[in-house]
């Protein structure tokens, strides 16, 4: 496990900010690079802010936004234009506003397309096989105030898939109940992970992250880490950590 590399900042919006010129950032090196970078999204509040601040910067930066391949590291069970979708969040809040190639956006499948959750995942790993670089160039991730991240949560069945892509979840504590996330060994398969998390109902659950000692079953986010692991967080999220 890489060593964490953790980054405060005074508020939500100054983390926001400083995520986004990141990526920006790394996409445009990747793209020089003559790389088409492969990222991976989450859901949730703060993902929602970043990926609205991350419009609002495109027109700034030199990202070739057709020459970006998206992921989405989980996704809810629900029909496709459900408001519950992170990839319907994420489109209204990024993606149509920037020149994406929708050949390079890979939606994991909704429950109007796919029986069961657990077609849904089949289908996704498949694609991920086919169409994935084998690694993320970002993974995004948030985390829950239960410690869990993607939809992997604190003592579920999905935290030990292995030989797995994605898989299906029910009864996730998170409502809606089903869903579909990326394993363990999919999310570790990345040059970068970033976590983001912001305010102090996180800041319990990232310091049981990144305390010396803990288990994965009762903080799914420990399990996760690339060839480099960044926590973007707030003060408020940090304020349980060691000073
Ligand atoms: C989901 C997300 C989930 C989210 C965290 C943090 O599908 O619900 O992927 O893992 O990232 O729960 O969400 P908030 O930022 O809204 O607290």
């Amino acid at each position: 496990m890489t060593t964490p590399d953790v980054r405060r900042h005074d508020d939500a919006d100054v983390l926001v900010g400083d995520v986004a010129s990141a990526l920006l950032d790394r996409l445009e090196t990747a793209q020089a690079r003559g790389e088409v970078p492969q990222i991976g999204l989450t859901g949730g509040s703060i993902a929602e802010q970043l990926h609205r601040e991350l419009a609002r910067r495109a027109a700034d930066s030199s990202v070739d936004w057709s020459r970006v391949v998206f992921w989405w590291g989980d996704e809810r069970f629900v029909p496709r234009d459900s408001p519950d979708r992170n990839a319907l969040q994420a489109r209204e809040a990024l993606l149509d506003h920037v020149g994406v190639d929708e050949a390079n956006v890979h939606e994991v499948p909704a429950s109007d397309e796919v029986a069961t959750a657990e077609e849904s995942a089949e289908a996704y790993s498949a694609k991920m096989r086919s169409e994935g670089a084998g690694f993320f160039e970002v993974l995004m991730l948030g985390i829950g105030p239960d410690g869990h991240c993607a939809s992997l949560f604190p003592g579920h069945p999905a935290l030990d898939a292995r030989d797995a892509i994605a898989v299906a979840v029910h009864d996730s504590p998170k409502p809606p109940p089903d869903r579909v996330t990326l394993t363990f060994e999919a999310m570790d398969r990345c040059r970068a992970v970033w976590f983001i998390a912001s305010g102090d109902g996180k800041a319990d659950a990232v310091a049981r992250a990144l305390a010396p000692e803990g288990t994965i079953a009762e903080t799914p986010a420990r399990g996760v880490s690339g060839d480099e692991t960044v926590w973007w967080l707030d003060d408020a999220a940090a304020s349980r950590l060691p000073s």
